[in-house]
């Protein structure tokens, strides 16, 4: 910017944004105050921080009246934001927009060569840049900051010089001061491939849905992809299925597998009865997960899917016309993964669907399946009594995962208070406490064999 105003020889009178009164009409005294010092000295405009208009409810209405009063001004006007003011200044003649926006991967691995040339002699690293350059969307000072971090947290592990991918992954993940905690909830991805007992098939879908990021580079910028489909190179996952059959658990897995951030979105939780809100909240959402390139994980999104079909005035359809259209658009302009979960396929509307690239279907295990989660889910450590009959277990309950998990976590539990082992009793027990939760009846044939176990 003062480069600029330097080159026509002449100075910047920069208008903070931070420091203007929304709240009510005081902005526009203080706006002209600036303004007539511009005027006054030849000066340029300089509008900083204008992102920060967006937080005000009516900040359609007070840029507009911004935009007016500039309009008279004969000097240049520039407009520093960080969110996107597309669409709302673009109405406005003889604007420009430049967007200085997250380097390319490209050019991200030359900055990242750049400054961890910098760092030879002191550390040796042995990652491939090209993986981190792409993984994470950090502006050029990010990276320079995730470099010289890199120095501390490797001599934080002392010795050795050696600089691991989890170095650098810790590093990047530094330098997003990421405020989504407030309209989601980070979740340090846990589980892995080897904990997830799925078909094969979904398991090669889970396998395809990381690929598309891991070769990510290899694809669009090496083989020039990249030239042919400029947009919508996001990736859109749809998970649905019963409760408990280990959607959320997949997206960890996912997180965990290609080393990204994972987010949650609660979707009711967004979703404003306010016109307008519910878009502002999705906003948000994106543009601050487009630092960390995180996974969005929405959970019971069928809540903003299923709204329009729901509404009954024509005002509220509209309103959650717009809403979907938006949370769409979004999807589609966002680089990293956005998964939308739900228990309730059939009120995804069909608009959606033409917007996937994946659709996972978790469906409850069938009785292989259910054998091998009963064994999976109970560590090796946990003492175990011999008479737990796993084949009977598989077989009588038509339990999901989740179901599994519950009934192992409370038997285990109520061996350790009893001072036992976890027995074939405990377990049974316990599969007639979770299947009561859901309204079930038990009768003795439930127990079969092992009914004396549970009625003595
Ligand atoms: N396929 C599975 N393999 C192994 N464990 C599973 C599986 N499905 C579920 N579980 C266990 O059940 C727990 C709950 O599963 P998860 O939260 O992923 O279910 P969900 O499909 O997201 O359910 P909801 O629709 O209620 O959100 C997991 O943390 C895991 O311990
Ligand atoms: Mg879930």
């Amino acid at each position: 910017m003062n480069h600029i105003a330097h080159k026509q020889g002449s100075t910047v009178c920069l208008v903070d944004f931070r420091e203007m009164q929304f709240s009510d009409e005081v902005y526009i005294q203080q706006f002209l105050k600036c303004l007539r010092q511009a005027i006054i000295k030849e000066q340029i405009l300089c509008l900083d921080y204008f992102e920060v208009i967006f937080q005000d409810e009516d900040y359609l209405r007070k840029i507009n009246k911004i935009l007016e009063l500039t309009e008279d001004f004969k000097g240049t006007v520039f407009i520093l934001s960080e969110a996107s003011t597309r669409g709302i200044i673009k109405a406005h003649k003889k604007s420009v927009a430049l967007f200085l926006d997250i380097p390319d991967g490209l050019t991200r691995k030359t900055l990242w060569d750049y400054y961890t040339a910098q760092l030879a002699g002191q550390l040796e690293i042995q990652v491939d840049l090209n993986v981190i350059a792409n993984k994470y969307l950090l502006t050029p000072k990010q990276i320079r900051n995730a470099a010289q971090d890199l120095n501390n947290i490797v001599l934080s592990k002392k010795g050795s010089k050696a600089v691991t991918e989890e170095d650098i992954n810790q590093a990047c993940l530094n330098q997003i001061l990421s405020k989504l905690s407030e309209k989601g909830t980070k979740i340090k991805p846990f589980y892995t491939f080897d904990d997830i007992v799925i078909e094969d098939n979904q398991r090669r879908m889970l396998m395809d849905i990381c690929n598309r990021v891991k070769y990510k580079h290899k694809v669009y910028e090496e083989w020039g992809f990249n030239k042919k489909i400029p947009y919508g190179r996001g990736l859109t996952v749809l998970f649905s299925g019963p409760p408990g059959t280990g959607k959320t658990m997949s997206s960890e897995v996912i997180a965990n597998e290609i080393g990204l951030e994972l987010y949650k979105v609660e979707v009711p939780q967004i979703i404003s009865k306010y016109v307008g809100e519910t878009e502002k909240n999705l906003k948000e959402i994106f543009s601050e997960a487009k630092n960390s390139n995180a996974i969005l994980f929405f959970d019971e999104a069928d809540a903003i899917f299923g709204k329009r079909s729901e509404v009954k005035s024509s005002q509220d359809r509209y309103a959650a016309n717009i809403e979907v259209a938006y949370l769409l658009q979004e999807m589609e302009a966002y680089e990293g993964i956005t998964i939308l979960a739900t228990n309730l396929q059939e009120n995804i509307d069909e608009v959606f669907f033409r917007r996937i690239q994946f659709h996972v279907q978790f469906t409850m295990p069938d009785r292989e399946l259910r054998k091998k989660i009963w064994l999976k889910l109970i560590p090796p450590e946990a003492p175990l009594s011999e008479d737990i009959d796993f084949d009977f277990l598989a077989q009588k309950y038509e339990l999901s995962g989740g179901n599994i998990k519950n009934i192992v976590v409370s038997s285990a539990f109520q061996a350790a208070a009893t001072n036992s082992k976890i027995s074939m009793k405990l377990i049974l027990n316990a599969v007639k406490d979770e299947l009561q939760k859901n309204g079930k009846i038990f009768t003795k044939e439930d127990f079969g064999e092992y009914s004396f176990l549970v009625y003595n």
